[in-house]
């Protein structure tokens, strides 16, 4: 195969290099597009087609199903590793040793605390707020309490930072639950993990000793390693760009959360639930969903169904599924919703509509039934997903960084009007 590609332009020709990735991905390097060209751009919308960075991070297969984090298959890091062990890997790019580990969990602990005056911040949020807007904003206050931007050069301080974000965000995620239900705020506490400490900071009572129940403890720990990296999404993405204006790190993951919220991204996992429960309250009849979402005059899709890149299978769906059976067996609950998947998962892979196009589950359409049977509700599942991606967004905001990439900038196909007039009132 030619190491170059070649494009003609009326009559013009031009030739540009491919690049090859690690895994044999090709790309044409069109860098020197427009200055050759004389200003012709590609048209890529939802960037289906372009490369927007080169990363070492995260690979991913969508016609194998394949996904590897730093070259570690994701199958077997969630039975082998933890969420923290994870983190660091992807974020710094090795395993870490045990004294590595020991250390990382020991300064993100160090910054579990949030300052009391993001108390007063989250006052101010109506009762009903969706967690995803008070995490989002109270991220981005985080920049009043840390306004010393990071020197990306020195690894001490990106060290830190990331430490601190690992840390603080769990705890937000934590009160911002508290708000929803009118119950006081819990504080992390040094005694429990990572892990444990989420799940007392949201479900216990003040009132109450915390005991760590270990199939939810386990359950979580292993969905949110599922959640940590999948190359440049929609919120990863957002992340990059907005980092590439030299925004610091806070400012930066707190775009990324906006850019989660959305039922197309993260949000999809909270749109599963209310699909799968629309189906029950409507009767159970699982054909008239599908063929709404068949129907192209009507909005509907399938939530929890098809992938930009999975045009085979989600490798993280086949996890989440294997372990949501487990959990609901451990925990004895009896979940209606699951039933009413798992009769849309069949009728749905058997219909020529999702077949042709390559539809199937993805990640969220079974981590909010593990969410729901862990009795994380609904509105916090979006959050949960946040919490999972918070080291893949810190490492590539990392990567982006050290690589000195330039600022995102996209360009456009102007289609608007030509130059016009102006209009007085009268003449409008
Ligand atoms: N239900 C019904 N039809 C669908 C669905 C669906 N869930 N997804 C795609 N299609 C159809 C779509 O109408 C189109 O049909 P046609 O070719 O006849 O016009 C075709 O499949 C291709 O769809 P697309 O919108 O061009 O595909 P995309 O790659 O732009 O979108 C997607 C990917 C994930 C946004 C989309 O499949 C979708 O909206 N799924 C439901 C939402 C969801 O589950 N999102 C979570 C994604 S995984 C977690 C994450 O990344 O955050």
């Amino acid at each position: 195969m030619s190491d170059k590609a070649t494009l003609e332009i009326n009559g013009e020709k031009y030739e540009f290099p491919l690049v090859k990735g690690t895994e044999n991905e090709t790309a044409i390097n069109l860098k020197s597009l427009r200055a050759v060209t004389g200003g012709v751009i590609t048209l890529d919308p939802g960037y289906k087609n372009t490369g927007s960075c080169e990363s070492a991070i995260t690979f991913l297969d969508g016609e194998k199903g394949v996904l590897r984090y730093r070259g570690y298959p994701i199958e077997e890091l969630a039975e082998k590793a933890n969420f923290l062990e994870v983190s660091y890997l992807v974020i710094f790019g090795e395993l870490p040793t045990k004294k590595e580990l020991i250390k990382f969990e020991k300064t993100i602990k160090s910054y579990t605390m949030l300052n009391e005056e993001m108390k007063d911040i989250l006052d101010g949020f109506p009762k009903n707020a969706h967690p995803m807007g008070i995490l989002s904003s109270l991220t981005g206050a985080l920049t009043a309490f840390n306004p010393k931007s990071v020197d990306i050069n020195n690894e001490e301080d990106v060290y830190q930072a990331i430490c601190k974000t690992m840390a603080k965000i769990p705890t937000i995620a934590a009160w911002a639950h508290s708000k929803n239900l009118g119950k006081p705020m819990n504080y992390p506490h040094d005694d429990f993990d990572f892990i444990e400490n989420i799940l007392q900071m949201m479900f216990t009572n003040r009132n109450e000793r915390y005991t760590t129940n270990k199939v939810v403890a386990e359950a979580l720990d292993n969905l949110l390693i599922l959640h940590v990296d999948h190359e440049q999404n929609c919120s990863t993405s957002t992340v990059r760009i907005v980092g590439s204006s030299h925004a610091g790190l806070f400012a930066s993951i707190s775009a990324g959360v906006s850019a989660l919220w959305g039922p197309l991204h993260g949000g999809a996992n909270q749109a599963v639930i209310e699909m799968l429960e629309e189906i029950i309250a409507d009767g159970g009849d699982v054909e008239k969903f599908i063929n709404k979402a068949k129907d192209k005059n009507d909005p509907f899709r399938l939530m929890g169904f098809g992938h930009r890149v999975y045009k085979n299978f989600d490798p993280r769906a086949l996890i989440i599924k294997k372990s949501a059976d487990a959990v609901l067996k451990e925990l004895d609950v009896n979940e209606p919703t699951l039933k009413v998947a798992k009769h849309l998962e069949e009728v749905a892979l058997n219909d020529p509509y999702f077949v042709d196009r390559k539809l199937f589950p993805n990640v969220d359409f079974y981590s909010g039934i593990i969410y729901r049977a862990l009795g994380i509700p609904v509105e916090m599942f979006t959050v949960m997903f946040a919490i999972g991606r918070l080291p893949g967004w810190i490492a590539q905001w990392r990567e982006m960084r050290l690589r000195k990439e330039p600022i995102g900038r996209p360009r456009q196909l102007y289609i608007g009007e030509t130059k016009r007039a102006f209009k007085t009132f009268e003449k409008r």
